[in-house]
């Protein structure tokens, strides 16, 4: 997985539009965080979230407790002043997931695209997976987001985890309901495609 001074290095030469993860809106993400829940009050966490316009979409839907955490603080920057007050809103954590303290069974919904499938090392998914358990409330929701079978074996120039629904399901357990899975074709800024998979589960 990739260190924090890789993604800095990212986010200090590239647009946020530039790179081959951008989307101007995350709606397959946006359509399960709905399914997750209604509730405008419920805690939503972005984990990775970089530059993304998910949290401004979140905002724009009268979300009230939004967090954003990602391991580089360019990015975090870029998004906060991309929101102007509205940052004010959002909590934000400049950390790298696999030490982060978060708030114990917190948050309603856990969202990640295109972290978990930087995790090569088994140990490191323990760790994620640990992660999840302690701050995500009981029954609260988990929405992953990878690379599926098709899809590169690189991203941002590192190695990745390509997993159809089943093996990525597997990697959470029992405790986690697998709801629902799809997979997406993305079209990045250059014009390619790539196979994202998706998965919805809830904790028990
Ligand atoms: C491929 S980008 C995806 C960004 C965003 N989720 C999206 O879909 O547009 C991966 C993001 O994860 C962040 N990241 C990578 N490793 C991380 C870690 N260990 N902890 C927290 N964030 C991490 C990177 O800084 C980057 O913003």
């Amino acid at each position: 997985m990739g260190s924090k001074e890789h993604w800095e290095k990212v986010y200090a030469t590239k647009a946020s539009d530039a790179v081959s993860w951008y989307a101007p809106h995350l709606e397959t993400s946006l359509n399960f965080i709905h399914l997750a829940t209604d509730d405008r009050n419920a805690a939503v966490i972005d984990i990775g979230g970089g530059e993304s316009t998910l949290v401004d979409d979140l905002l724009t839907r009268g979300y009230n407790d939004i967090s954003v955490l990602d391991i580089s603080r360019i990015a975090i920057d870029v998004a906060r002043e991309r929101l102007g007050k509205q940052a004010d809103r959002v909590h934000w954590y400049c950390a790298d997931i696999m030490q982060a303290t978060l708030p114990k069974n917190y948050f309603h919904v856990w969202h990640d695209r295109a972290v978990f499938h930087f995790l090569t090392e088994e140990r490191q998914r323990v760790i994620y997976v640990k992660q999840v358990m302690r701050s995500v409330k009981q029954g609260g929701h988990v929405i992953i987001s990878t690379f599926g079978p098709e899809g590169p074996e690189k991203c941002s120039g590192l190695e990745v985890v390509r997993y159809d629904s089943e093996h990525l399901h597997g990697q959470f357990g029992k405790t986690f309901q697998l709801i629902d899975s799809s997979t997406e074709l993305h079209k990045t800024p250059t014009g390619t495609t790539q196979q994202f998979l998706y998965c919805f589960c809830r904790m028990e």
